[in-house]
């Protein structure tokens, strides 16, 4: 186990303890069976509590602390070609079918991918390096096919969640405020959609606009 798989695992065995103690504090059914006289005993509860909080905040500055900056932009850049690329191959498959409802909800999958990409960005810049990327590294299809296309598509999502995944196992979650968490709660409902969308378009033939 690495040191920072350890110092995860503590992190989520002292939050789940400090969560513990919150619930007997607030249970009054627990409260009253404690024999300690006076108010003492939940004092000293409430101040274990708080200690162990102090520690898991401090667990979660030493995570984030143990990597360099360089490593976190290095990896929001390579988040950063995903989205890129899924910007351009959602538009450009949005324009190579006749399908007016697979069109339209192609370029909403593109424009969410821009949010995505805007929000990466941001993310960059707030460590004041400007954003690098190069095209056609999780995305190379040029195929105009909806049913070849759209598994590209499911195949790029999944390396972006992959990516956030990876990110999340080397404790980058942490310095990115849970962000890599989010992104993939998003690429997993896009995945979900590319799916409906395959089996609602995959088989049909006449989509193609050529
Ligand atoms: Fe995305
Ligand atoms: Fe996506």
């Amino acid at each position: 186990m690495s040191i920072n798989d350890t110092l995860k695992k503590l992190k989520e065995d002292l939050a789940k303890t400090a969560a513990d103690i919150n619930t007997s504090l607030a249970d009054p059914s627990i409260t009253k069976e404690i024999e300690v006289p006076g108010q003492k005993s939940l004092d000293l509860l409430a101040e274990v509590q708080n200690n162990l909080q102090q520690m898991i905040t401090k667990l979660d500055a030493k995570l984030a602390k143990g990597i360099p900056t360089s490593r976190v932009v290095d990896f929001l850049n390579e988040l950063l070609e995903t989205e890129y690329d899924a910007i351009f191959s959602y538009s450009y498959h949005a324009l190579s079918v006749e399908d007016k409802q697979l069109k339209k909800e192609l370029l909403d999958l593109g424009y969410m991918e821009m949010r995505h990409f805007e929000l990466i960005r941001d993310k960059i810049v707030s460590f004041g390096v400007e954003p690098k990327w190069k095209l056609t590294k999780y995305m190379d299809c040029t195929s105009t096919e909806p049913i070849e296309f759209l598994r590209w598509h499911l195949k790029a999502e999944q390396a972006a969640i992959d990516l956030c995944k990876d990110g999340i196992a080397e404790g980058l979650d942490d310095a990115l405020g849970g962000f890599l968490k989010e992104t993939i709660k998003d690429e997993e409902g896009h995945i979900k959609w590319l799916k409906e969308l395959i089996e609602r378009f995959g088989s049909a033939s006449p989509l193609k606009a050529d």
